[in-house]
């Protein structure tokens, strides 16, 4: 009941080498149970030695393929007496599962031993000496300006950011300084020169002198919202200033301010007291508080000097060479902002009042951390920066 054995193709004969395979299409019989033996051991065999999962995947093709003598055993089921099919199917069948387990379980082999070679290739030794030295240091004076504005975002507040380079009228217009008010020069103002072949003598952008002007930005940026939605203005801004002045031990040509502002119903100067003893307190320690001095700013009225106990007697020695034995020493500047200056910004004087202040962030370090010389903040050493800590 057998048909009469086909040929073994040449590579499948049991006893000659088995790839690579035919690509005759002389075709393996379904009926050749035992040229679909060889076919299967040969398989097998191949599979077993392919050494890796690039020469499995060739291996595969060769006997499971288009061409493979297994697949066109397949194809040619189709022409099997249907007496004979349910044999051939069967054995067919069976041939290929075998085949393809075979392929499975090399792969699977293959995969272990590459994740096991992977994991010994590419093991990182965790505990080999890293490279040591210095990386840098986080600026004592960004630290000590996040510190503070700390401070107030904690109760709320927002922080407003203005331009460096700043219009005149920001600077100086909005904040109620006349055309000629001696303030002007009383700031040691860099004035921007106007591109040349203008005929305006002045450009009109000056670098911000104060942060004041970020007061008048943001009064007029938040104006509506207080407004229609009764909000209060609450923001500090902190950030470089500019100044003529020359580099030495108590001044530095761009130095750092931070500068507060609120505005609301029924503000008064003991609200504005309150929010300067806070932050003194959370800056020198509990015992710190902070003392008005009457002064003059064309934005403030009153306008106010804040002196803060003094950090290295606390008032108790009249000897004391750094408040002169007076117990306080200078921090910063503040007061009820001018009706002037919130009418320029569309606000009200009638309804809302404003208090504000501004103070220098280098005095606030020198004050809080000993630094005696300013010039230590501006050079770049990092030997000055690594003793506040905060390796980078
Ligand atoms: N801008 C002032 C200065 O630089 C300080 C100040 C701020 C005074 C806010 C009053 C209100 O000296």
């Amino acid at each position: 009941m057998f048909c009469a054995p086909v040929d073994f193709p040449q590579s499948l004969h049991p006893e000659k080498g088995r790839l690579p395979v035919p690509t005759s299409n002389s075709g393996l019989s379904p009926l050749d149970f035992e040229g679909i033996d060889s076919a299967v051991s040969a398989a097998v065999a191949d599979i077993a030695v392919a050494s890796s999962l690039d020469e499995l995947k060739e291996v595969r093709l060769a006997h499971t393929g288009d061409k493979a003598p297994l697949t066109q055993a397949n194809r040619q089921m189709a022409e099997v007496a249907s007496h004979d099919k349910a044999a051939a199917g069967k054995a067919l069948g069976a041939a290929r599962a075998k085949v393809s387990q075979a392929v499975q379980e090399r792969q699977a082999e293959l995969e272990n031993e590459r994740d096991a070679r992977v994991l010994v290739e590419e093991a990182v030794d965790v505990t080999l000496p890293v490279r040591s030295g210095p990386h840098g240091a986080r600026h004592p004076l960004n630290s000590l300006q996040e510190r503070m504005v700390d401070t107030f975002v904690a109760m709320g507040w927002e922080v407003a950011e203005g331009p460096e380079v700043e219009a005149e009228w920001y600077n100086f217009d909005a904040l109620n300084f006349d055309a000629d008010h001696p303030a002007r020069q009383m700031q040691d103002t860099f004035f921007l020169e106007s591109p040349a072949g203008t005929e305006n003598e002045s450009s009109g952008l000056v670098l911000r002198t104060h942060t004041s002007p970020v007061q008048a930005r943001a009064m007029l940026e938040r104006s509506a919202a207080l407004l229609e939605e009764g909000k209060g203005i609450y923001v500090v801004c902190p950030g470089k200033t500019f100044r003529t002045d020359e580099l030495d031990a108590t001044h530095t040509p761009v130095f750092h301010q931070i500068e507060g502002l609120a505005v609301d119903t029924g503000l008064t100067m003991a609200h504005l007291k309150g929010t300067l003893d806070h932050l003194a307190r959370s800056m020198f320690g509990p015992e710190a508080t902070t003392r008005l001095r009457p002064s003059f700013f064309p934005f403030t009225e009153p306008s106010a000097e804040m002196d803060l106990t003094c950090f290295v007697c606390s008032g108790g020695d009249a000897a004391c060479r750094t408040c002169s034995g007076t117990g306080w020493i200078e921090w910063g500047g503040c007061g009820m902002t001018h009706p002037h200056v919130l009418r320029a910004a569309g606000i009200d004087p009638d309804t809302y009042t404003a208090f504000a202040f501004g103070m220098g962030i280098e005095r606030t370090l020198m004050f809080r951390h000993g630094v005696a010389d300013m010039r230590d903040m501006v050079e770049g050493d990092v030997r000055f920066s690594r003793q506040f800590g905060m390796e980078i």
